[in-house]
């Protein structure tokens, strides 16, 4: 197994993306630390990986207030004794036009959690790894909307680019240390993020996106998370790594006006 004895943290680990990539972890021998807002749906999976046998425990974390993610960290190591992987996944997205913003509640708050939160996550856990002298990995979740503008999500794309810049950033400065710091851009993943488009008539032109014309798995996205996560992926860092059926390379424009 690829992650034998690693400990590794998810934030967002409530989510669709999240709980897969616990599943897959776990699966590769991890033991996996659930961080998310969503304490009663984390509580919930984290006792669905304890039954199939996993090693998890579930830290409630809010990623916009950094003394939680630092909290988190120190839970970590408290639990399981150290932290090698640090899965900065944890976002929001508020489809909306841009025209309709209210910056209160359309800009603050993603950029809180989507840019704010994968900071703190780098911060505290590169410390951390240092402080205990671990050559780990941090992976940050970004998006296709990093690389390409998208309709409706302008403070999204905004935030999504961020965590590249800062990844790569990030990977420079660590590397001296034995640590690297990898994104990964999904295209479009099938897990309640996605269903807001339903409210735009964009449906369908959101299926053409893929070149597969279908949403992507959670679970595509975890093999890949783990692929990073791993050994295996050791030459790959500062990258952002394209996990989006192509739709990256071939976007078409969307049709609404
Ligand atoms: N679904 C997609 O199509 C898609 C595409 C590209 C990138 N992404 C990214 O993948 C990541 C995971 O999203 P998902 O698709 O699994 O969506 P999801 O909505 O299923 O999961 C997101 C999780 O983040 C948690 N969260 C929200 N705010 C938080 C906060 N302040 N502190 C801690 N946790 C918080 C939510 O409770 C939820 O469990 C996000 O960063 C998202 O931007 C998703």
């Amino acid at each position: 197994m690829r992650l034998n004895n690693k400990v590794a943290v998810i934030t967002g680990g409530s989510g669709g993306i999240g709980f897969e990539t616990a599943k897959k972890f776990i699966a590769e021998g991890a033991k996996v630390v659930v961080a998310d807002i969503n304490e009663k749906v984390g509580q919930e999976q984290v006792e669905v990986l304890k039954q199939n046998g996993g090693e998890a425990y579930f830290v409630q974390t809010n990623v916009t207030k950094y003394e939680e993610v630092v909290d988190l960290v120190e839970k970590t190591v408290e639990k399981f004794g150290r932290i090698d992987v640090m899965f900065n996944n944890a976002g929001i997205s508020m489809p909306k036009p841009f025209l309709e913003h209210d910056p209160s509640s359309d800009y603050d708050p993603v950029i809180s959690v989507n840019q704010n939160g994968v900071y703190y996550g780098i911060l505290a856990s590169a410390k951390k790894m240092i402080e205990l002298n671990i050559e780990g990995i941090i992976i940050n979740t970004a998006s296709v909307f990093g690389i390409l503008p998208g309709e409706f999500t302008f403070t999204y794309n905004a935030t999504k680019a961020a965590v590249n810049m800062m990844t790569a950033s990030a990977a420079m400065e660590l590397g001296v240390h034995g640590i690297r710091v990898v994104s990964i851009a999904p295209g479009r993943v099938d897990t309640p993020m996605i269903q807001g488009y339903k409210d735009y008539g964009v449906w369908d032109q959101v299926m053409q996106e893929q070149m597969r014309r279908k949403l992507t798995n959670p679970e595509e996205i975890a093999n890949t998370v783990a692929f990073l996560a791993s050994e295996e992926s050791n030459s790959i860092n500062g990258s952002c790594i394209r996990v989006d059926d192509g739709y990256s390379n071939f976007k078409a424009p969307l049709l609404t006006k």
